[in-house]
């Protein structure tokens, strides 16, 4: 049987999961090496850094080569991923990859990514909540090896947003980026690990942030094209509205459900949208400014890879130690939101 924790609840502990939890053993990430500035993106449309780094925060961004693709990045981050847990290839069970910019529509990223670390053993799938995507998988990951049907489980967050940016819209090119992040999700004995993770959706707002092009409603024409319907939209100031509610909601759940309040947790890892969203649901969680580990000057949004990518910056960076606790949160479309305490 695990220890009983003195600083909180564990509340999947009331079920006989016989000392079973699951723990993250290994983080990983990859960003490509092409950086986009505010400067940059001044060339291109009708912007400024000034107003990009006001209402964004944002001064960087990654973007993949043009023969670099989802897979590619979420391969990079997951070997990373792979070899600091200690694990091989073989031992991997099970791949998720959250990703909203697949390679293809099918086969999954997942599949691809399975042959490209040759991980022959594992099932893999593709899973798909936007920005929420790495809670999501995280949550799923950590079903399949509470139950006993997996002991590895390799969850990714990956996107290649360039590939979906209309980079001639100055409302949405400058908020993105490419990247992924990586987790290795295990049984840890005498560990708590992930204690709970929230996941919220309202497809009711699925308009608020959506791509129109591309799938069964409106397939690829030379109309779809020209109309630029394969590019993502977005209504700004709804979502940012949207995401700052649903964000503090779902860490005030979490939180509560552990019995925990803003003081017990190290270091909270939001969604890396903009330093606004964040600055406001740091203000309403009653948070100090040090608590929040924050990268989007550097990276953008990255989607389903965003927290990936800041859990690992926090690990390798000494922000968290073994036995501290991490407070995820995360929102995107869909409307999906959700939000998870870690012990580290
Ligand atoms: N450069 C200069 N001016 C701009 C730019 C730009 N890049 N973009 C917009 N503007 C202009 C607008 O046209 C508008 O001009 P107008 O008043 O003459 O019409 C003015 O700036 C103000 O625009 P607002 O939309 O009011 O700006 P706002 O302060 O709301 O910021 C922003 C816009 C940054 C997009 C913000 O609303 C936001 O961050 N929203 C949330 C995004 C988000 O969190 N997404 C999360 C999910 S992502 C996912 O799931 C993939």
């Amino acid at each position: 049987m695990i220890k009983a924790a003195t600083k909180f609840k564990n509340p999947r502990a009331k079920y006989d999961f016989q000392g079973r939890t699951c723990s993250i053993t290994g983080v990983g990430s990859y960003l490509p090496e092409k950086i986009l500035t505010n400067a940059d993106l001044e060339k291109m449309v009708d912007t400024s850094d000034e107003w990009i780094t006001s209402r964004t925060g944002i001064k960087e961004r990654r973007l993949a080569a043009a023969n670099e693709f989802t897979s590619d990045l979420a391969t990079q981050a997951a070997l990373q991923a792979m070899q600091r847990a200690s694990v091989t290839a073989e031992q991997i069970d099970l791949i998720i990859v959250a990703t909203i910019t697949p390679d293809m529509p099918f086969p999954s990223t997942a599949c691809l990514v399975q042959h490209k670390i040759k991980a022959r053993r594992a099932a893999a799938f593709d899973l798909e909540a936007a920005c929420s995507g790495f809670i999501y998988g995280l949550e799923i990951a950590q079903q399949f090896i509470m139950s006993r049907t997996y002991d590895t489980v390799l969850v990714i967050g990956a996107e290649k947003l360039s590939s979906i940016v209309d980079w001639k819209d100055r409302n949405t090119c400058v908020l993105f980026g490419d990247g992924a992040g990586a987790a290795v999700l295990q049984n840890r004995p005498n560990a708590h690990g992930l204690l709970t993770a929230v996941m919220g959706a309202d497809g009711e707002k699925a308009d608020l942030l959506f791509m129109p092009g591309g799938g069964s409603r409106c397939p690829a024409t030379a109309e779809s094209v020209a109309s630029r319907s394969h590019y993502l939209r977005m209504e700004g100031k709804e979502t940012f509205k949207n995401a700052v509610q649903a964000m503090q909601t779902a860490a005030q759940e979490a939180m509560r459900r552990c019995e925990i309040d803003i003081t017990k947790i190290k270091c909270v890892i939001p969604h890396q949208a903009n330093r606004r969203i964040i600055d406001a649901v740091l203000e309403r969680l009653g948070a100090k400014p040090e608590q929040f580990f924050v990268n989007l000057d550097r990276y953008g949004n990255t989607s389903a890879a965003s927290v990936a990518i800041a859990l690992d910056e926090a690990v390798q960076t000494g922000r968290v130690a073994r036995g501290d606790l991490i407070l995820l949160i995360v929102f995107g479309a869909g409307l999906t939101w959700g939000a998870a305490v870690i012990e580290w």
